[in-house]
């Protein structure tokens, strides 16, 4: 957390000399073979005391620093892990290695110092403002329909959640984590090594499908499932290897660098003349993860500040450069076919089912997940009718038909059974102990509801 940095940066950067270079050490078995660095006299002698005393110690570490783009380009430890005196996270127990305050957290406030543009977009996407959201709309949350340890290991792993630390020590309810939209000390939102991992921060690594499938996936939002199932996927898995991965923004290029397209080509990266954003939301038309799939700016919990027919044209143009006007108008046309028949044919009407249940007070209102049918609905909308969409917009028949419309049809008729069922018995539905509640239910400071 040095505040000083960017000057000292711009200086480092005029030095061309290589940083480090590797050289196997002789004599050792590869798997434990320990490299040797040469450091070049360009690090001030701070810098490379980190980095002379970490080879020993962690080696894992300087190992991916010194074959990443920053130690290439003279940024050191020092540049990212330097912190003020004052700042909340200054490792207390450092000082016995070493007299320069350090702080474990890199926050995307830290990267800004050299990564504005990138900053700025994440700052304002989906992916930083997810604690928000989830606060806002969320019935495990407000519920407190599971508990601390559930959110810890799930929910918080993917979302991120308030990293608390008091002089230098992690509290370990917060900590590991690397959620897209985690709170850090500094009141900046979000860890952008949800993507880059440290210590190599590469962007290959972040251009490939893996890297958020780790969070993209299973019952309720599988795009990698999706992904791998669909044309796309499969030739990049085919092929994917002999792709160019490492081209400069703005460089990397459909047909010459990659034959079919990546999650980040879609929705991250620059194609053409649609430049490249660190904010998941453009590009989109639809929130096709919602109950009720509603336009991005009509989103009450977030409301985005884009127009759907000018995102659509982005996404468009993104095909447009591998396909031709009519396969892309006629995609298009399907997915949006297939998000009118979940609104009008699934959603609305067997929510009306339910409603009624709710106002007969057959149904009881104050716990969201105690009755069967309201675990019905919840996997209707959250699990089915995602998967109906998301299959619809990404390729992915299977999805789209047997994972998607065919359970939709299913559960929708079981719960019109059940309803049927509980109006004629008058009688309310029976109401079960949910195991695991008691999570905390109001939102951490600085989080609004
Ligand atoms: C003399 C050896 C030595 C030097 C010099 C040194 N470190 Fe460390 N550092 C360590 C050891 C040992 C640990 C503890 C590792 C562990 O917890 O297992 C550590 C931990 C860390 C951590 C994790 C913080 C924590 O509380 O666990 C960071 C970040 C770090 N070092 C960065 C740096 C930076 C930046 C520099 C240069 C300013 C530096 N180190 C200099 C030995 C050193
Ligand atoms: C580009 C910025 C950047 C540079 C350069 C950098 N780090 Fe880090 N480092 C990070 C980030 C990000 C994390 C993860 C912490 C977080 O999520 O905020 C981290 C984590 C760590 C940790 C804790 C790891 C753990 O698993 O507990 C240590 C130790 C560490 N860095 C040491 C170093 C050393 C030594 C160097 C130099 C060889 C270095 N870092 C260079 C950004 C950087
Ligand atoms: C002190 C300045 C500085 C800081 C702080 C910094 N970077 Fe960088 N970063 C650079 C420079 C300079 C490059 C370009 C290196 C090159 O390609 O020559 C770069 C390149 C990158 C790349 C592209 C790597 C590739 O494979 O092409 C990524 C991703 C990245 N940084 C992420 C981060 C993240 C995440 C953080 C914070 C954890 C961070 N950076 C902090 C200066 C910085
Ligand atoms: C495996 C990672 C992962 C876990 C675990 C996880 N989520 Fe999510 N969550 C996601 C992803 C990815 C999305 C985005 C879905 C989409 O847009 O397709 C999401 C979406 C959401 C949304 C909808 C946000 C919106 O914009 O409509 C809420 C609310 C939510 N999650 C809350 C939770 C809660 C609460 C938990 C724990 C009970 C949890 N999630 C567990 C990854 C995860
Ligand atoms: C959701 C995943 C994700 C997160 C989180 C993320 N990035 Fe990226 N980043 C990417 C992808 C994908 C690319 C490659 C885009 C392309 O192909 O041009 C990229 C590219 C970059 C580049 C290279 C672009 C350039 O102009 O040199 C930098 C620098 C970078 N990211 C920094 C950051 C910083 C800083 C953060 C945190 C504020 C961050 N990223 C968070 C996915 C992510
Ligand atoms: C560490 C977990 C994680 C990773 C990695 C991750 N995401 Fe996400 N993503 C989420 C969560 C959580 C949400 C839901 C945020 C919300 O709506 O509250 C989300 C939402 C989204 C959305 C929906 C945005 C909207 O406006 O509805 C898109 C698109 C998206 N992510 C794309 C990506 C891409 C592309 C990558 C990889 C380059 C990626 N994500 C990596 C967790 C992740
Ligand atoms: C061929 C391009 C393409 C690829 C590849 C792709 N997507 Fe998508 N994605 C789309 C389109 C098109 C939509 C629907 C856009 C709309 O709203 O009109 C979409 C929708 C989404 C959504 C739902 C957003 C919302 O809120 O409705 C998420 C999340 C998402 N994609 C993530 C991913 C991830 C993660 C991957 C990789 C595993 C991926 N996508 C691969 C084109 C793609
Ligand atoms: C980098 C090039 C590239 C981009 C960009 C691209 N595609 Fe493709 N796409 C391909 C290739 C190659 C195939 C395989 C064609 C074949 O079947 O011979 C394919 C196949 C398809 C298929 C056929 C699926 C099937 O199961 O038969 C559809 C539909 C499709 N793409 C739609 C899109 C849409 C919509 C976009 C934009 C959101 C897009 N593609 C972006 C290269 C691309």
């Amino acid at each position: 957390m040095k505040r000083n940095g960017w000057m000292s940066c711009s200086a480092i950067l005029t030095v061309t000399a290589i940083v480090c270079a590797q050289q196997p050490a002789e004599n050792k078995p590869p798997a434990v073979a320990l490299k040797e660095y040469r450091i070049d006299r360009s690090i001030t002698a701070d810098a490379r005391e980190c980095i002379d005393c970490h080879a020993k110690d962690s080696p894992g570490i300087v190992a991916d620093w010194s074959d990443s783009r920053h130690a290439h380009a003279n940024i050191t430890c020092l540049d990212c892990h330097t912190a003020g005196p004052a700042d909340a996270d200054v490792s207390q127990s450092h000082f016995q290695y070493d007299k320069t305050p350090v702080s474990t957290i890199v926050s995307p406030r830290d990267c800004s110092r050299c990564h504005p543009a990138e900053a700025a977009e994440y700052s304002r996407s989906k992916h930083a403002n997810t604690l928000a959201i989830m606060w806002k709309i969320d019935l495990w949350m407000n519920k407190g329909a599971n508990n601390a340890v559930e959110r810890v290991t799930g929910c918080y792993h993917c979302h991120g959640s308030t990293v608390k630390i008091n002089n230098g020590v992690f509290d370990p309810d917060t900590w590991p984590n690397v959620g897209v939209g985690r709170q850090n000390p500094d009141g900046s939102l979000g860890s952008c090594s949800s993507c880059h991992t440290r210590h190599k921060f590469s962007i290959a690594e972040s251009r490939k499908p893996e890297a958020c499938g780790q969070c993209h996936l299973g019952p309720d939002h599988p795009q990698i499932e999706i992904y791998e199932e669909s044309k796309h996927g499969a030739i990049y898995h085919a092929e994917g290897d002999s792709w160019k991965w490492t081209s400069a923004p703005g460089a990397w290029t459909a047909g010459v660098d990659y034959r079919t397209p990546s999650c980040s080509v879609c929705h991250m990266s620059a194609v053409r003349d649609i430049p490249g954003t660190h904010d998941v939301t453009e590009r989109l038309a639809w929130e096709t993860q919602a109950p009720l799939t509603v336009r991005p700016a009509d989103f009450a919990a977030f409301p985005a500040k884009t127009d759907h027919k000018a995102e659509r044209a982005k996404m468009e143009k993104v095909c447009l450069a591998c396909h031709s006007a009519a396969w892309t108008k006629g995609h298009f046309d399907h997915l949006d076919k297939a998000v009118a028949n979940y609104n009008e044919v699934y959603y609305k009407p067997i929510k009306a089912v339910v409603d009624l249940l709710y106002d007969k007070t057959l149904l009881s209102k104050d716990q969201p997940f105690d009755e069967e049918i309201e675990i019905e609905m919840y996997e209707f909308w959250h699990h089915e009718g995602r998967r109906a969409r998301f299959g619809a917009a990404m390729m992915a028949p299977d999805y789209a038909w047997w994972h998607g419309f065919y359970e939709l049809k299913k559960r929708g008729m079981m719960i019109e059974h059940m309803a049927d069922e509980l109006v004629e018995s008058g009688k309310p539905a029976k109401r079960f102990n949910l195991k695991g509640t008691g999570g905390e239910t109001t939102p951490p400071p600085g989080i609004q509801k």
